[in-house]
């Protein structure tokens, strides 16, 4: 049931969709609107896009530049988390989408509005995100979603704001709908929609045409501090440069293409492209730091909850007690994610190549087949014995019935089970 709104802030891209929804909300709801562009790494130019807003009505127009909030509190969880939703897809747009809730909130309670709105579709995740972010953090505020209530295709779209002469950016007419930001670039729409056909290499940007990826391979070695990569090839960088830095190193390696079939929470399959060279390339090599320094154990447990941290961020539950705890167990298994990988980019991929830790668990003295081993080959076969001793007694209970004779000549269970039990 619409409220009553009288100050409205717009999650505003600068695109037609949000350049178009300005005058809406004005026409339909006799609100004033006050944009805000959330940096959150996207291109384009935010100034223009701000006067634009300015000239199609906007009553006040703001913008923040969350880049390095997003890389710190966003990115880096994600990234201790391996976060790769259904194993494929790192998360980008909808890691986004919380820091924009909670960034239009606080521009909400600065200005005094009752209304937040976005101009997400009917019919995808983002909405999701965007709603359950605000019902959470703000549940006082209205939310509008234009674009989900007034029922116009594109073409209609240029109509009316050609109609109310907005002054819109006109880029060359794009079938496909494209979200950006540091973590990565997803695009949906028009021949992509077609599952069984390769995508056109127009909708790449970041990856550039496969003709002009090096034909020689690049190694860059990215240092690690506690689960957080903090150098590239030895030079120190804050966390959104490496990022930028590392988007452009692998992009121009091809490293990152994805293209896959995604399950939204809407209840819908739908094919989904991505280009995310610096996320592919970071979570390469957490993992492969990961499997250097973590005991076996821990790495089995934090693989568990890796997938279930992606689908409740995926479902748009970034605020939530069980996104904080995970991020409060995956912090605590960070402390000696320390050290460096080496990254081999080459054509479209990138391989782990090496990988070093002052915290490694991988005893070159134990390890070694060399003379120099110090493992206690002598012990090996009685902790086999009693390692297989229920799996090997079962199975023979099971094949020959209770009360058969167990094992052969050297068999421990069969040993065991004539051993008088001492009480
Ligand atoms: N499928 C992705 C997600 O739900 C990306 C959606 C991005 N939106 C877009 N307009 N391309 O997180």
């Amino acid at each position: 049931m619409a409220k009553q709104s009288e100050h409205v802030v717009l999650a505003y891209s600068g695109g037609l969709d949000t350049s178009v929804a300005i005058p809406w909300i004005k026409e339909h709801y006799g609100a004033k609107v006050t944009t805000l562009l959330v940096d959150v790494g996207q291109e384009g130019e935010t100034r223009d896009a701000m006067e634009r807003a300015l000239l199609n009505g906007a009553y006040d127009a703001r913008t923040v530049d969350a880049k390095a909030s997003f890389a710190e509190e966003f990115l880096f969880p994600a990234l201790k988390a391996n976060a790769l939703y259904q194993g494929i897809y790192p998360l980008s747009t909808a890691l986004a989408r919380p820091l924009i809730v909670s960034k239009l909130v606080s521009a909400a309670r600065e200005v005094g509005a009752d209304t937040v709105a976005h101009g997400c579709t009917g019919k995808g995740n983002d909405q999701v995100r965007f709603d359950v972010g605000v019902h959470t953090l703000a549940p006082d505020l209205n939310i509008i979603a234009p674009v989900r209530e007034w029922n116009m295709n594109r073409p209609d779209e240029i109509e009316y704001a050609r109609a109310h002469g907005l002054k819109i950016h006109v880029k060359p007419e794009s079938p496909y709908s494209v979200d950006e930001n540091l973590w990565g670039r997803s695009v949906e729409g028009g021949v992509l929609e077609d599952a069984a056909a390769a995508p056109p290499e127009e909708v790449f940007d970041w990856t550039g045409h496969p003709d002009t990826w090096p034909t020689d391979p690049q190694e860059v070695v990215i240092g690690f501090e506690e689960g957080i990569p903090v150098s590239l090839d030895g030079q120190r960088l804050p966390p959104v440069a490496l990022i930028q830095k590392m988007n452009a190193l692998a992009g121009k390696h091809g490293v990152g293409r994805i293209d896959h079939v995604e399950d939204r929470v809407v209840g819908i399959k739908s094919r989904e492209t991505y280009e995310c060279p610096a996320a592919i390339a970071l979570i390469q090599a957490h993992m492969a730091l990961e499997a250097l320094v973590l005991p076996r154990e821990l790495r089995s447990l934090k693989t568990q909850l890796e997938p279930k941290f992606s689908e409740v961020v995926y479902g748009g539950f970034w605020f939530s007690q069980v996104r904080e705890a995970i991020s409060a167990f995956l912090d605590s298994t960070q402390e000696s994610v320390t050290g460096e990988v080496t990254l081999r980019l080459l054509q479209g991929g990138s391989r782990v190549v090496g990988r070093s830790s002052p915290y490694s668990l991988l005893a070159k003295e134990l390890a070694t087949y060399g003379r120099e081993s110090t493992f206690p080959e002598g012990a090996a076969e009685g902790f086999i014995h009693l390692y297989g001793l229920a799996n090997s007694l079962a199975y023979v209970r099971r094949r020959s019935g209770a009360g058969a004779p167990v094992g052969g000549g050297n068999s421990v269970a069969k040993t065991a089970l004539s051993q008088p039990t001492t009480p």
